[in-house]
C-alpha cells in the first residue's frame, strides 16, 4: 500500500483506538522490560556497550562511539570475529550438535538438517578453499546463489577470512550482476548450476557466465552443484564448490579484525538508476542484528525455531537468517521456494513440521496468504507459534489483523518491524510483552535509537502530524558509507537536515505519539517489499531500440503494496496496431526483466504519444500516479498541455492490467 491509501486507511484505524496488550503470560516471561528503555535513554551509548559486550571480542574494545558526522565508528579498538561469533562459541559453549538449519528444499523430499559442528566443519573448509584460491583479507567476493545451505556457508566463510561479501539477490539479471560486481571490484563469484523455483530447475551459472563477459578482473569461479543442469565451463576460471571446498581441511583457524573491518556490500535502489553499495562493517553491525533479534523475536535459543522467509539476498536474510539467528545460537528454517510450491499451504505444512516457534515475513506474503483464504492454514497445527513479524512495507491493518488471527491464533504478539538495507537492523518496533501494538504500526524506537518525525524544514512535528522520518543519532548498525562514494553517501543521507539521517520514508506520529510508517517520500518503490527505483526501471525501458521516452511510478496495489506503472513514448510514432502493441508491450516487459530482474517488470505499460510535462520540461510523475490510481487529477494548469493527461487516462481506462 502506498500514499494516500495507505494514510486514508491508518487515519480510519486511528478512530479505532484499537491495541493488543500482551497477554500476562507473555509479559511475564518476555526478554524485554519497560525498564530497558528506561536504560537505554539514560546513556545510549553505554547500553549500546554493554551489547556489545555480549559478543565474542578477541581484544575488548574500550572505545564506544567515535563521530565524526556523517561517519562512525563504533567499539572501534576491540577485535573479532564475525564466524566465530556466529559459529565456534557456541561450539566451545558445547552446543555443536544443537542444530542451526532446518534446510527445506524446494522438491519436497529435499531437505538437510545442519547442526553447529556441521556449519563449524563446513564453514572452515570453505574458508580454506577461499584461502588456496587466492582470496585474502579485504577482497571483495560475490555471491549469486539460490537459497542453499552454501549460500550461509559462502557468506561466513568470507567473514572468516575477513574477505566483505556482496550477495547478489538470484533473480536479478546478468547486466545487474555484472554491474555489482564491477562497483564492488569483485574478483572472486561464488554460484550454482541453478535453483529450484515453482517446482522447475533455474539456471543462474549462464546469467554468471554472460556477466563476467564484462569484469575482466574475475580470477575464479565456485559452482556449487544444485540442480545437475548442464552448465558451460571455463576452464582455468571456473571450479567445482564439491571439487574445491570437499578436499579442504575442516579446521581453519580465524583470526580476529577490528571492529570496523567491512564485513559485507549489499547493493540497493536509490533515487537514481545506478544502485548503491551500501556497506557494514563487523561489530556494531552484529551488535545490533542480534540484540534487536533477541529483543524484537523474544528469542529462548534452548526452544525457539524462527523462521524468516526473506531471501539471503537481501538485508533482511542477512540479518535475521544469518547474522542475528546464528549469534544468538537459535535454530531456524531455512526454505528455498515460492509459498506455493508444492502446495498453497506449504508454508503451514513447514510451521507444523518443524515447530516453526517465531514467524518474520512481508506484508506482501500476507496479503497473498489472505487471498488464498484461511482454510488453509486453517487445515494444520500452527500451536508452535508464539510470536509473528512483518517488515519491508507497510503492512495495512486488515492483513495485520489477518495474520494475527489466522496465523497467530489470537494469541502470538505481531510485531511490525521498520528497518532499512542502510540501517543493518530494526530500528522501530513494538517490543513484545511491553508494547501493546496497534494493527498497522510500527510503534517506537528500538531502545538506544533515536528517530523523529520532522516537517521539511527539518522541525518535529506534534503528536498526531505527519512528515519525514529522521533519525537523529548516530547507531551501531548504520551503514558505514556507499561503497567508494563518500560524497554520494553524505548527499543521500546527510543532506537534507543538518546532522541528521534521512530516511526517505513519511511517517506519522499519533495522538499518543507512536508511529506509524507511510511508504517513500522519494522515487523509490517497493514491490512486494523489493526496493527499486523509478529509475533504475526508466533507464531499463530507454535502453529498448524502440522507446523514446519513460516515465515509470509506484502505484498501489492491493497485494504487492506496490506495482510499477510504465509511461512510455515511442521514436518511431505514428500508427501502431493494436496486435503489434500488445506485442510491443510484452516485448518491453521482458526487455526489463531481462535487464534488471523479473521483479522489475511493469505491471501495465501504457503507450502515449507524449507524456506531460511541466513548462520547464519536467515529466509530472505525482500527475501520473494519480491517474495509474484512478485519483481525480485536481490542476493541471502548470502543464505545457493539460490535455495529455486526460489522454493518458484514456488511453490507461483502455488498458486492463497486464499481470503476469
Ligand atoms: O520504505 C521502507 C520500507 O522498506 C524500505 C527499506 O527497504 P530495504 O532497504 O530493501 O529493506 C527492507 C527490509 C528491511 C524502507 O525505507 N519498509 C521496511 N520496513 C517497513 C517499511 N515500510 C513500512 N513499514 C515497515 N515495517
Amino acid at each position: 500500500m502506498s500514499g494516500g491509501k495507505h494514510e486514508e486507511a491508518v487515519e480510519a484505524l486511528l478512530q479505532e483506538h484499537r491495541s493488543f496488550a500482551p497477554s500476562a503470560a507473555f509479559a511475564a516471561q518476555a526478554n524485554a522490560t519497560a525498564a530497558i528503555y528506561d536504560e537505554a535513554n539514560a546513556d545510549p551509548e553505554a547500553w549500546w556497550a554493554k551489547q556489545a559486550s555480549a559478543l565474542t571480542w578477541e581484544k575488548p574494545f574500550t572505545k564506544v562511539l567515535e563521530w565524526d558526522a556523517p561517519f562512525a565508528q563504533w567499539f572501534s579498538d576491540g577485535t573479532l570475529n564475525a564466524s566465530v561469533n556466529c559459529i565456534d562459541r557456541h561450539v566451545t559453549a558445547g552446543n555443536g550438535d544443537k542444530v542451526a538449519f532446518h534446510w527445506v528444499g524446494e522438491p519436497e523430499t529435499d531437505t538437510r538438517t545442519i547442526t553447529y559442528n556441521d556449519l563449524l566443519a563446513d564453514v572452515s573448509q570453505a574458508a580454506n578453499a577461499l584461502e588456496s584460491l587466492g582470496v585474502s583479507e579485504g577482497d571483495r567476493v560475490a555471491i549469486y546463489m539460490p537459497m542453499i545451505p552454501e549460500a550461509v556457508v559462502a557468506m561466513l566463510a568470507c567473514a572468516r577470512i575477513g574477505a566483505p561479501h556482496s550477495v547478489i539477490f538470484g533473480g536479478f539479471s546478468a547486466e545487474a550482476l555484472s554491474d555489482r560486481i564491477l562497483d564492488a571490484d569483485a574478483h572472486f563469484v561464488i554460484t550454482a548450476d541453478g535453483g529450484f523455483r515453482r517446482g522447475e530447475a533455474s539456471a543462474l551459472k549462464p546469467a554468471v557466465d554472460e556477466a563476467l563477459k564484462t569484469c575482466p578482473d574475475v580470477k575464479a569461479v565456485l559452482v556449487v552443484r544444485r540442480t545437475g543442469q548442464e552448465v558451460a565451463w571455463m576452464e582455468g576460471r571456473d571450479l567445482w564448490w564439491h571439487d574445491v571446498v570437499a578436499a579442504q581441511s575442516t579446521i581453519h583457524a580465524p583470526k580476529a579484525f577490528p571492529a570496523e573491518h567491512p564485513l559485507y556490500i549489499m547493493y540497493t535502489s536509490g533515487t537514481t538508476a545506478a544502485p548503491k553499495g551500501i556497506f557494514h562493517t563487523t561489530g556494531g553491525y552484529l551488535t545490533q542484528a542480534s540484540t534487536t533479534h533477541r529483543l524484537v523475536f523474544d528469542i529462548k535459543p534452548e526452544t525457539d525455531i524462527c523462521w524468516t522467509s526473506a531471501d539471503i539476498g537481501w538485508v533482511t536474510g542477512h540479518s535475521y537468517i544469518v547474522y542475528g539467528p546464528l549469534c544468538n545460537g537459535v535454530t531456524s528454517v531455512m526454505y528455498e521456494g515460492t509459498p506455493d510450491a508444492g502446495g498453497k499451504d506449504r508454508w503451514w505444512r513447514i510451521i507444523e513440521e518443524y515447530g516453526v516457534t517465531i514467524l518474520y515475513t512481508a506484508p506482501t506474503a500476507i496479503r497473498t496468504f489472505m487471498k488464498w483464504g484461511e482454510a488453509l492454514p486453517a487445515a494444520h497445527d500452527l500451536s508452535s507459534l508464539r510470536l509473528l513479524g512483518s517488515v519491508g512495507e507497510p503492512i495495512n491493518p486488515e492483513a495485520w489483523m489477518w495474520y494475527r488471527k489466522n496465523i497467530g491464533g489470537d494469541r502470538c504478539p505481531v510485531v511490525d518491524t521498520w528497518w532499512q538495507t542502510e540501517t543493518g537492523g530494526i530500528m522501530i518496533t513494538p517490543l513484545p510483552g511491553v508494547a501493546s501494538p496497534k494493527p498497522g504500526a510500527a510503534m517506537t524506537a528500538f531502545p538506544g535509537i533515536s528517530v523523529d518525525v520532522v516537517d521539511n524544514d527539518g522541525v518535529s512535528v506534534p503528536n498526531g502530524h505527519g512528515g519525514l522520518l529522521v533519525i537523529t543519532a548516530p547507531w551501531p548498525g548504520m551503514l558505514r558509507g556507499i561503497w567508494g562514494d563518500p560524497d554520494r553517501y553524505r548527499e543521500t543521507y546527510w543532506s537534507h537536515f543538518d546532522g541528521v539521517y534521512f530516511a526517505g520514508d513519511g511517517a506519522k506520529r499519533d495522538d499518543d505519539g507512536d508511529l506509524w510508517l507511510l511508504g517513500r517520500v522519494d522515487d523509490v518503490m517497493n514491490i512486494s517489499g523489493h526496493r527499486l527505483s523509478t529509475a533504475e526501471v526508466e533507464h531499463a525501458l530507454v535502453g529498448h531500440h524502440a522507446v523514446a521516452e519513460a516515465a515509470v511510478v509506484g502505484a498501489s496495489d492491493d497485494t504487492t503494496g506496490q506495482a510499477i506503472v510504465a509511461f512510455v513514448t515511442l521514436k518511431i510514432s505514428g500508427e501502431v496496431t493494436q496486435g503489434d502493441e500488445a506485442a510491443l508491450i510484452a516485448d518491453l516487459r521482458s526487455h526489463v526483466a531481462l535487464t534488471i530482474s523479473p521483479i522489475a517488470k511493469p505491471r501495465q505499460i501504457i503507450l502515449t504519444p507524449e507524456l506531460p510535462k511541466t513548462r520547464s520540461g519536467k515529466i509530472m510523475r505525482r500527475l501520473l500516479r494519480d491517474v495509474a490510481e484512478h485519483r481525480s487529477l485536481g490542476d493541471v494548469t502548470t502543464l505545457t498541455d493539460p490535455t495529455v493527461v486526460k489522454m493518458i487516462d484514456a488511453l490507461m481506462a483502455n488498458h486492463a492490467n497486464d499481470d503476469d
